[in-house]
């Protein structure tokens, strides 16, 4: 297990291994930390059933979602105790694709869409993409404990908000929702009979000693109606494969994804379809591996700010490895990013991107090896000598 994950260590050559844009965006001095692809090498299985498809010459298109409907509803029975009806799992091209579908077919002639920045940047352009509006509802934040709105929810699903894309748990900050929350929002939901849109492709990784709830039994128990789409690529660093899962949480929604295009299916890629089944039914410790070293470089990420960046406050992610890092206090400007590429030959994610609430803020990946986090913020506090000697600021929990 160890062996394979640490295949392609950044110690090693993966600039020459890999071809995705984390390798290929910015030049070969910039150290890339920024889009949410994990360095470590992909499960033997994962890989075994990517080969054995690729050998067979199956390659074709998809009707649905065959074994993978099983292999999802067993991981998630398992993982979650979520009981899953296969019947009601359908698969799209990736993540995006499936919320984009489900607003077509949930919205067909447009509608107010709510999101709750700062989100996966994304998030603004799918709900464009299916003809709505983006209404936004930031997350609250106290004392760097992040929270949903959930009164300004309730005010905007009273004035007429009919989709809520719920990110759960949620990118950047990596709040893992407490079931409290969930249970509100549900009730919420069914008293103003508003979709509920979970994007739940960081679920996998959540830490250990931490619960996720899947959204969808909690909407179920409150009467209101939820889709729930996910995926192995995330957990599994499996974003070129192409598959999502998209589950109905409740009758209504299941007669409404029913309505999906045939389209839907067929545009999902079959590679993508094999490697997901093999994520979930026989990659699970290749998972726990990779979470384990994600929360070791978080607590490394942690103590090398302490010490060398103690401007920086770090946003601890209790699911995921995205790392929130607001840079205020080195007074770098809106979008310290820009900065810290040029200056310091790292690159992060614009918090900008995220919503206005990202200003300030930057994204950096924790799924690479101790020794280029070290790197990261050593080139970091180089750059910018003065931040190294400000008073600690306290490193959010
Ligand atoms: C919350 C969230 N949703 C969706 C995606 C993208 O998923 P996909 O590539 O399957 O569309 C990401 C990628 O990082 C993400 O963080």
């Amino acid at each position: 297990m160890a062996d394979r994950i640490d295949e392609l260590d950044p110690t090693q050559d993966i600039r020459a291994a890999r071809t995705s844009i984390k390798w290929t965006r910015f030049a070969p001095d910039v150290l890339p930390l920024f889009v949410a692809e994990m360095d470590y090498g992909i499960a033997p299985a994962i890989e075994e059933a990517l080969i054995a498809r690729v050998r067979s010459s199956d390659l074709g298109y998809l009707d649905g979602p065959g074994p993978l409907a099983p292999a999802f509803a067993r991981f998630a029975v398992d993982r979650w105790g979520w009981d899953v009806a296969p019947e009601r799992v359908h698969i799209a091209t990736d993540v995006s694709v499936g919320i984009v579908e489900t607003l077509r077919v949930a919205l067909p002639d447009g509608g107010r869409v709510a999101i709750a920045p700062p989100v996966y940047p994304p998030f603004f352009e799918l709900v464009e993409e299916a003809r709505c509006q983006v209404e936004t509802i930031p997350l609250l934040e106290k004392w760097g404990v992040w929270s949903l709105d959930l009164a300004g929810l309730e005010q905007a699903f009273a004035q007429g908000v009919r989709v809520f894309l719920l990110c759960n748990p949620h990118n950047p900050v990596g709040l893992v929702h407490e079931p409290a929350t969930l249970r509100a929002l549900a009730g919420l939901a069914a008293k103003y009979d508003v979709l509920v849109i979970s994007d739940e492709i960081h679920g996998p990784l959540t830490h250990p000693g931490v619960v996720f709830s899947p959204f969808a039994p909690i909407a179920a128990s409150a009467g209101a109606r939820s889709v729930v789409v996910t995926s192995a690529s995330k957990g599994w660093n499996l974003a070129g494969v192409k598959c999502s899962v998209v589950v109905a949480g409740d009758g209504r929604s299941a007669a409404l994804l029913d309505t999906f295009n045939d389209e839907v299916a067929c545009r999902t890629s079959i590679l993508g379809l094999h490697a997901n089944i093999a994520a979930f039914s026989t990659a699970v410790d290749w998972l726990d591996e990779a979470i384990a070293r994600v929360v070791a470089n978080d607590r490394l990420l942690n103590a090398l700010l302490a010490e060398q960046l103690p401007g920086v406050v770090y946003h601890r992610p209790r699911a995921g490895y995205l790392a929130w890092l607001d840079f205020r206090g080195l007074g770098l400007g809106d979008d310290p990013a820009v900065p810290l590429r040029e200056n310091a030959y790292v690159a992060l994610n614009s918090g900008l991107g995220f919503g206005a609430e990202g200003r300030g803020f930057a994204r950096l990946n924790l799924a690479c090896s101790p020794d280029t986090l070290r790197e990261a913020v050593a080139r970091i506090a180089s750059a910018y000598p003065s931040s190294t000697q400000s008073e600690p600021v306290w490193h959010v929990a």
